[in-house]
């Protein structure tokens, strides 16, 4: 194999990228931020992976979500505010019927290269350039709009720093309570209109809550009901962008993606022989992998040989994304290829991508759908005698109409109503932390290998 160094890449071909007008400004801010500074750190990237070995092991659970395409237009401290006490309403659920750590990985703070089915939108007899995230070009349906604009990407890196640094002030201080997220939990259950269906788990919640506290466990006693551990992650499209923030660790001396503590290749841009894979084998940040329909198991395993030669456990991490229909028929033959290979993976559900369609001229997707690749990927788990370690959803703070279904039932003719995207349909406040209730539903189900091991000695 060649040498790995952060431009190799640009040896290879390449898939899905922008074609922009002027190369030389390209290289200029290319190289310009080469010189900012990093958005996360090494360590905390090795932090990252430690927490996704366990969840390799069986002993956490990965909760992976956020924006498709985060936006310009929307950034504010509303946004990501909301944003972060959803994630964390679903993730004392998921912790709670799991019995176990979960890990917090958002899709925010650098979520902005979208890659896309056609190079070209056409709306009527006008053609134009696709949309390709605000990292590149604009979502405006005009010409100049679609025309890539390097100057986005050091937008989009200021605009990571500044969502970065009030995720780390929440997260540390002291807005991220266990008690606080407690009672906004509390608040959804009292407003939904399925309230009955979820108040047993929130009332032994609540219990054990009130137990604690009587025995002096509080968040002013204890560090770990105040702060917590979040971090950040995107799919490593833009390599240009990446490259210029890929970093030598000094303690290590290995190359780390500092654009983010994990990054993901996505479902069209993991051919072995490419870039983006060539790109994603020389750091060291944990990665994820998307897995859809096109992918075989004698592919899963090349890709692991690449991109986990030393099978290190919480370097990669599984992201299958099949359809509610197809899961069944593709997941278990990746799963026993991985299990055959003895490949220390974490194995986690995207139920979004495989499960789009277009309802009342939207991009959409039914929530029982989504709940139903979930429901199948543990199925096969069970089935396979292997671990389903995580979700992966599209998701946002706000009150959107953008999927159908859910608790309140959102009906085609209401997408209009609130179609915010920038990308792909999104699940809503509500129906976010509705699915963790569902998921948890099976997590208290699914034994993990320590409780396996707890009753067979
Ligand atoms: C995404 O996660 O937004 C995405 C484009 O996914 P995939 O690569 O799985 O299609
Ligand atoms: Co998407």
């Amino acid at each position: 194999m060649t040498k790995w160094s952060p431009n190799s890449w640009r040896a290879k071909p390449i898939q899905q990228v922008p074609s922009y007008p002027d190369m030389a400004v390209l290289e200029e801010t290319e190289a310009r931020l080469a010189t900012f500074p990093p958005l996360v750190f090494a360590g905390e990237a090795r932090k990252l992976k430690k927490q996704l070995a366990s969840v390799a092991n069986g002993e956490a659970f990965l909760l992976q979500g956020g924006d498709c395409a985060e936006s310009f237009a929307e950034h504010g401290a509303d946004n990501i505010r909301d944003f972060f006490r959803v994630f964390l309403q679903m993730s004392v659920v998921l912790t709670y019927a799991g019995a176990q750590p979960v890990v917090k990985v958002g899709r925010i703070a650098g979520q902005f290269a979208k890659p896309r089915s056609s190079d070209i939108e056409a709306k009527g007899d006008v053609s134009l350039p696709s949309y390709r995230g605000d990292i590149i070009n604009g979502i405006e349906f005009d010409e100049k709009s679609r025309i890539p604009d390097p100057a986005r990407q050091e937008m989009a890196y200021r605009q990571s720093a500044a969502t970065l640094n009030l995720l780390r002030a929440f997260a540390q201080g002291g807005y991220a309570s266990l008690e606080n997220v407690h009672k906004w939990m509390l608040g959804f259950v009292a407003d939904s209109p399925q309230a009955a269906k979820y108040e047993a788990l929130a009332n032994r919640i609540t219990e054990t809550m009130d137990f604690m506290r009587a025995v002096g466990i509080t968040s002013e006693s204890n560090y770990a009901l105040r702060e917590t551990d979040f971090y950040t992650s995107h799919e490593a499209l833009l390599l240009g962008y990446e490259q210029a923030l890929t970093r030598v660790d000094s303690t290590s001396g290995d190359w780390y993606a500092t654009s983010g503590h994990m990054i993901w290749i996505g479902d069209r841009t993991r051919q072995p022989d490419h870039a983006h894979i060539e790109y994603c084998r020389g750091i060291k940040n944990p990665l994820g992998l998307k897995c859809g329909p096109s992918l075989t198991p004698d592919g899963l395993i090349e890709l692991c040989d690449l991109l986990n030669p030393e099978n290190e456990a919480g370097r990669l991490t599984l992201i299958a994304r099949f359809g509610a229909d197809k899961v069944g028929d593709h997941l278990p033959k990746l799963v026993r290829a991985v299990e055959k290979e003895g490949r220390k993976v974490v194995w986690s559900c995207d139920p979004m991508h495989g499960n789009t369609v277009t309802a009342a001229g939207y991009k959409t997707r039914p929530f029982d759908r989504i709940l139903k690749e979930v429901q199948s990927f543990f199925e096969v788990h069970r089935a396979e005698g292997t671990y389903p370690g995580g979700i992966h959803v599209e998701m946002t703070g706000k009150n959107v109409t953008e999927c159908t279904g859910g608790a309140r039932a959102i009906r085609d003719d209401e997408l209009q109503d609130r179609y915010h995207t920038h990308c792909d349909p999104r699940l809503n406040a509500e129906q976010a932390v509705e699915l963790a209730f569902l998921v948890s539903e099976l997590l208290k189900k699914a034994e993990t290998p320590q409780q396996k091991k707890a009753v067979n000695g």
